[in-house]
């Protein structure tokens, strides 16, 4: 008894991945740029705030967050984007999540309706995409419709080319900015052209902005700019993480800003199903949002190793030094005989970006010529990686 909704899905990118490398022994040494999980050591603060707080875990944890946890959520929203004092209100437009991971996946579920536009709801993503957007769209039953992105294009989906019928249908649009895998970032113009469509006919802009601390010279603006400029937050959700920003994946803490209404039906729904923070997560996660000049340091390691990279790779695969993430997505003509060669010859573990992509009904997936590189080791560590991938490639 299992539902079929979900075996359009396939398999996971990693599982995919593990698939391809089956039986093939490393080159040498290992080292595992396949998967976004960042390598610089988590705040000292973190460890110890958890044990300070340990008698939390003998407490059911509130869903809407303590007082503190959205004060400093809110502050941070404030100073980084330079949003009104008062715009984000604490208790009316913000709910924890753990992780953004989960909240983008139950956003599906909390924003698309039965029917949209007299038929199935569709929803939006790039392609590629992360792969927890196909899974949210899957378990709902909704039409995923993937957008192709190219270089030409800033690897953004191309909002002018969808007819009124496709946007009639649309219920929810994911945008990711900055973007993973390729790092680009949604300028305001794009954000107010998706925005204002938004509103025109009716879906919700679930904005994935997880990498939005993480950035190279210009900070990556927010949806929630847009919306502060016109002083409106409907059909927005925005979607952050401590994850990054802060090294601690593990932590799983997020939360998820937007309109009033939409928020709202989220909490609801997450009172039946949601993952609730624990207590001391929320405790460390308030001095982590309060705190700022741990991100400036992990921005600066990032900038150090883009710099790297730029040296080593600069002409070659189409480098580019991106908006935001810590992603290397290069062209290097067929990603998935890259990634075997790299494995094979210098035990370097990269993603074709094949396996983040969709093919489309003439047998095109925009990720196949790709590989994406996550530069999440330290500098050491990267050089010897980008050296060596120039070598083998
Ligand atoms: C684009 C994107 N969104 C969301 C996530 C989920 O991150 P988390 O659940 O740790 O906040 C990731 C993790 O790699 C990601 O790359």
């Amino acid at each position: 008894m299992l539902n079929p909704r979900f075996e359009a899905l396939g398999t996971s990118p990693f599982v995919r991945l593990r698939g391809l490398l089956d039986g093939i022994p490393p080159g040498d040494d290992p080292i595992m740029m396949s998967l976004g999980e960042p390598q610089h050591a988590p705040p000292e603060m973190v460890g110890r705030i958890i044990f300070e707080q340990k008698h939390l875990f003998g407490k059911y944890p509130p869903q809407n967050g303590t007082e503190e946890f959205r004060q400093a959520v809110a502050g941070w929203l404030n100073r980084r984007f330079a949003l009104p004092d008062g715009f984000i209100a604490e208790d009316r437009h913000l709910l924890p999540l753990s992780g953004t991971r989960e909240g983008l996946f139950m956003a599906v579920q909390v924003v698309v309706p039965e029917t949209k536009g007299g038929g199935t709801p569709a929803v939006m993503m790039p392609n590629p995409f992360y792969h927890a957007y196909a899974g949210a769209v899957a378990a709902t039953g909704a039409d995923a419709i993937f957008l192709p992105v190219t270089k030409e294009l800033n690897f953004l989906p191309d909002l002018e080319a969808i007819s009124n019928e496709t946007w009639a249908q649309t219920a929810a649009f994911f945008i990711c900015s900055p973007a993973n895998p390729q790092g680009s970032a949604a300028s305001c113009e794009y954000y107010a052209r998706l925005v204002s469509l938004a509103r025109q006919h009716d879906f919700v802009v679930l904005a994935d902005e997880c990498y939005a601390e993480i950035y190279d010279s210009e900070p990556p603006v927010s949806v929630l700019e847009v919306c502060a400029a016109e002083n409106n937050l409907s059909n927005v959700l925005s979607f952050h993480s401590l994850s990054k920003r802060s090294n601690v994946p593990g932590l799983r803490s997020g939360f998820v800003a937007g309109n009033e209404d939409l928020i709202s039906a989220f909490r609801t729904v997450r009172t039946f199903g949601g993952a609730i923070p624990p207590g001391p997560t929320y405790a460390a996660s308030t001095a982590l949002f309060n705190d700022d000049a741990h991100v400036e340091a992990n921005r600066a390691l990032y900038r150090e190793k883009f710099d790297a990279a730029e040296k080593i790779l600069s002409g070659r695969f189409g480098f580019y030094r991106p908006d935001g993430g810590f992603f290397l997505w290069l062209d290097v003509g067929d990603g998935i005989a890259a990634t075997t060669k790299l494995w094979r010859q210098a035990g370097i573990k990269v993603l074709p970006g094949a396996f983040l992509g969709h093919e489309d009904g003439d047998g095109h997936n925009p990720g196949a010529p790709y590989i994406r590189l996550a530069v999440v080791h330290d500098i050491e560590v990267t050089t010897r990686a980008l050296t060596k991938l120039c070598d083998v490639l």
